[in-house]
């Protein structure tokens, strides 16, 4: 039928940030955290834990997961929005790292969205010809692109990476359709400026710094609103209801949010993949890593529909649906 998931993988950094040693950080608390968000920790990269280097490690867990050779990557996507360069872009860096000689290489920015466009990138180049090997990888170090001093952001978020490789298969597995939206409109609500411009003319006006900045309740309000309607339009066009599904596994941005899209949806909670409490909010990484750990623990069987969303800055949303 199409495009299957391989093998998957993730890679955590070693430190763990919890919300107590948070409190000696910045005014806020373990209790304050937990009851807004469900964070309770997490990784923080550290040396030899730079973007591309957490890439690589989850894309080699991944192969051998799939049995597949580096050499045998046609196509490396890795969402990100946290490159340590600008150019080469990391997708390069992996590619150089793994031994992927064949490949090509690209990054991919749709925030926290961008794991999910690149699957669906995976299968339109697998569709096209279905010899195709693509590795696809989320990754962030927000650590790095974080004010520290701001409690309303740099308690949300932390560093991973996860990644699969996607081949074709003729059973009746495989990728079955998705639905994506952007509203460039609403940018400011969830943004982080680049560094700022060496030519005078393209200097950009009130450069705050290189760091997240958010709108909370705004982007909740979106993020729920979006998510419920790319889920419940995927559903439809598939001509299938929640109850078909085995398995959500949601961008885990924060535990409010995800009870929010339970409540709307009707999703039953045992069908509702989280571990943001772990993590935090890891962007483009947080539904490859969350996909590796149900993976891992055994929690998808083959032919079991599995269903994903996300939302992110952008704003950028969407959702799929993958026969496993
Ligand atoms: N510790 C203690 N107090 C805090 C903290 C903190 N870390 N952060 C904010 N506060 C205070 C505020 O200063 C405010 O105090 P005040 O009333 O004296 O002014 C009070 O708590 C309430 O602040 P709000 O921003 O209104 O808190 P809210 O209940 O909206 O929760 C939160 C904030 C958790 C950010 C919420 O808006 C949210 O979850 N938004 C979604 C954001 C998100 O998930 N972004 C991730 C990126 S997008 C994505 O991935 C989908």
């Amino acid at each position: 039928m199409g495009t299957v998931v391989l093998g998957t993988g993730s890679c955590l950094p070693e430190r763990i940030l919890t919300n107590v040693e948070l409190e000696s950080i910045v005014d806020t608390s373990d209790e304050w955290i937990q009851s807004r968000t469900g964070i309770a920790s997490r990784h923080i990269g550290g040396k030899g834990e730079k973007t591309y280097q957490l890439a690589a490690k989850a894309a080699r867990k991944a192969l051998d997961a799939a049995g597949v050779l580096p050499e045998e990557i046609d196509v490396i996507v890795v969402a990100t929005l946290t490159s340590h360069m600008l150019m080469p872009s990391t997708a390069c860096f992996v590619q150089d790292e793994i031994g992927a000689k064949n490949a090509f290489a690209y990054d991919l920015n749709a925030a926290c969205s961008g794991f999910l466009y690149g699957f669906d990138l995976a299968d339109k180049y697998i569709q096209a010809d279905h010899s195709k090997i693509i590795l696809v990888i989320g990754v962030e170090t927000l650590s790095s692109r974080l004010n520290w001093q701001d409690r309303n952001t740099c308690i949300l978020f932390g560093d991973g990476a996860g990644a699969i490789v996607a081949g074709y298969s003729d059973s009746e597995r495989g990728f079955v359709r998705s639905n994506f939206g952007s509203d460039g409109s609403l940018w400011d609500l969830l943004c982080m400026y680049g560094p700022q411009s060496l030519n005078p003319d393209l200097e950009i006006e009130g450069h705050p710094g290189s760091h997240v900045i958010m709108g909370g309740r705004e982007v909740f309000k979106h993020a729920v609103r979006a998510m419920e309607n790319s889920v419940l339009r995927v559903l439809e066009e598939e001509g299938i209801g929640m109850d078909s599904v085995d398995l959500v596994i949601p961008h885990q941005a924060n535990i409010r949010i995800l009870n929010k899209l339970v409540e709307r949806l009707s999703i039953p909670e045992e069908k509702l993949f989280i571990n943001v409490s772990k993590y935090g909010n890891t962007s483009a990484a947080s539904i490859p890593i969350a996909l590796d750990e149900a993976n891992n623990e055994g929690l998808i069987s083959a032919g079991d529909t599995v269903l994903f969303c996300t939302f992110g800055g952008g704003f950028t949303w969407g959702a799929a649906l993958i026969k496993w």
